[in-house]
C-alpha cells in the first residue's frame, strides 16, 4: 500500500437518501418512495501509483487495498467494485480517498453513496448504468440482498418511486417538501435487518404479506399525495407506514422516541427511514422554519438532527466534489 504525497486526479460525488415510504417491502418488489438528501460523499482519485487499488476513508481510519479482499467486508466490497469495473480501471492502480458526510449505519444510504462515488472516481467515463452495476457489486457484500434503491438514489438524486428489477420513476411535487432528519445515534446493519424480516416472513408469511399489502397501498396513496402537493396526506401515510414497520419488528424504543418528539413538535408525519434497528427518523414539516423547530425539539432531548428539502434533492449530481462538509 502506498503512502502518498498526492496530487488530485479525479473528483466525484454521490448523495444520500431518505426513504419516505416502503423500506423492506421494496426488497419484495413493492414500490418505495425515496428522496435524495443534501448530504453525501465525495471521492477523489489520487495520482499515486501503487501495486493495488487502495480505498482510504478520511476520518474513519480506513485504508484497504484490493489485496485485503479476504479479510474485511470493506476490503471484499472494494475488491468486488474494482473487479466489476474490469479492465478500465485495472491497468494502473490508484488510491481513492473518500470523505463521508453521512452517518454510517444511519439508514441514509451511506454505503451506496460511497460505492457510487468510488465507482465514479475510478472511472470518470463510466455510464450511469455501469456506475450502478459496480456500486451494486459493492452493496451486495454489505447488504446481502439489496433492492438497489440506495444505489439508484445515490447515483440519481431527486425524488422518485422505485421498484426492484424495474427501476425508478421521477416524481415532481408541485411544492417543496421540507424534512427534518433525526438520528438515534445508534448504527444499525441493513443486512441484519433485511435478514430479520426474511426470517419473520418465513415464519409468519400471512402476517408479513398483510403488512406488505398495507405498505403497498400507502405507497400508492402517498405517490398521489406527492403529485397533488397534499403534504398533510403524505405525512399521514408516513405515520401509518411507521406503524407497519413497528409490526414488522424493525423499529426500536429509540426510534419511536425520536418519532414521538417530532410528532409532538407538529410534524405532519414521522417514521423511521431505511432498515431500522437504529439509524434515523424522517419527519415531514410544514416549512423550513418548522423543520428547524423539529430539530430544536430533538436537540433539547439530546437528539442530533438536520434539515433537507425536495428542492435540494432535485440535483442529479452535485458539481464535482461539491458536497458541503457538515458540522
Ligand atoms: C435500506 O435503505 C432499505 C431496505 O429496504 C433494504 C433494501 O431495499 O435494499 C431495508
Amino acid at each position: 500500500m502506498s503512502s502518498p504525497s498526492s496530487t488530485e486526479q479525479n473528483h466525484a460525488s454521490a448523495g444520500g437518501k431518505v426513504i419516505l415510504l416502503g423500506e423492506h417491502a421494496v426488497v419484495y418488489g413493492i414500490p418505495a418512495l425515496v428522496l435524495g438528501v443534501s448530504r453525501g460523499v465525495t471521492a477523489r482519485l489520487l495520482a499515486d501509483t501503487c501495486t493495488m487499488h487502495v480505498l482510504r476513508i478520511e476520518g474513519w481510519g480506513v485504508d484497504v487495498a484490493t489485496g485485503d479482499c479476504t479479510t474485511t467486508d470493506l476490503g471484499r466490497a472494494f475488491g468486488a467494485l474494482v473487479g466489476a469495473s474490469g479492465v478500465r480501471v485495472g491497468a494502473s492502480p490508484r488510491v481513492v480517498e473518500v470523505h463521508v458526510d453521512l452517518p454510517p449505519g444511519g439508514g441514509l444510504g451511506c454505503s451506496a453513496a460511497i460505492g457510487v462515488a468510488v465507482a465514479r472516481a475510478l472511472d470518470g467515463a463510466a455510464s450511469q448504468a455501469d456506475v450502478m452495476d459496480r456500486a451494486m457489486a459493492w452493496e451486495r457484500i454489505f447488504h446481502g440482498n439489496p433492492s438497489g434503491i440506495d444505489v439508484w438514489a445515490a447515483a440519481h438524486g431527486g425524488i422518485f418511486s422505485f421498484t426492484r428489477g424495474v427501476g425508478a420513476t421521477p416524481l415532481a411535487p408541485p411544492c417543496t417538501l421540507h424534512l427534518a432528519i433525526g438520528s438515534t445515534g445508534r448504527a444499525s446493519g441493513t443486512k441484519v435487518m433485511v435478514e430479520r424480516v426474511r426470517a419473520l416472513k418465513q415464519e409468519a408469511p400471512e402476517r408479513v404479506n398483510a403488512i406488505f399489502e398495507g405498505i403497498s397501498g400507502l405507497v400508492q396513496n402517498a405517490t398521489h399525495a406527492i403529485l397533488c402537493g397534499d403534504v398533510s396526506g403524505l405525512g399521514a401515510h408516513m405515520n401509518a407506514n411507521h406503524e407497519h414497520l413497528i409490526n414488522l419488528g424493525v423499529s426500536t424504543p429509540e426510534l419511536d422516541f425520536v418519532v414521538g418528539l417530532a410528532r409532538g413538535a407538529g410534524a405532519l408525519g414521522a417514521k423511521l427511514t431505511g432498515a431500522g434497528g437504529g439509524g434515523c427518523v424522517a419527519a415531514l414539516a410544514e416549512s423550513a422554519e418548522h423543520a428547524e423547530a423539529i430539530v430544536r425539539r430533538w436537540n433539547l432531548a439530546g437528539v442530533d438532527g438536520w434539515t433537507t428539502t425536495s428542492a435540494q434533492a432535485q440535483v442529479e449530481m452535485p458539481p464535482r466534489g461539491a458536497w458541503p462538509v457538515h458540522p
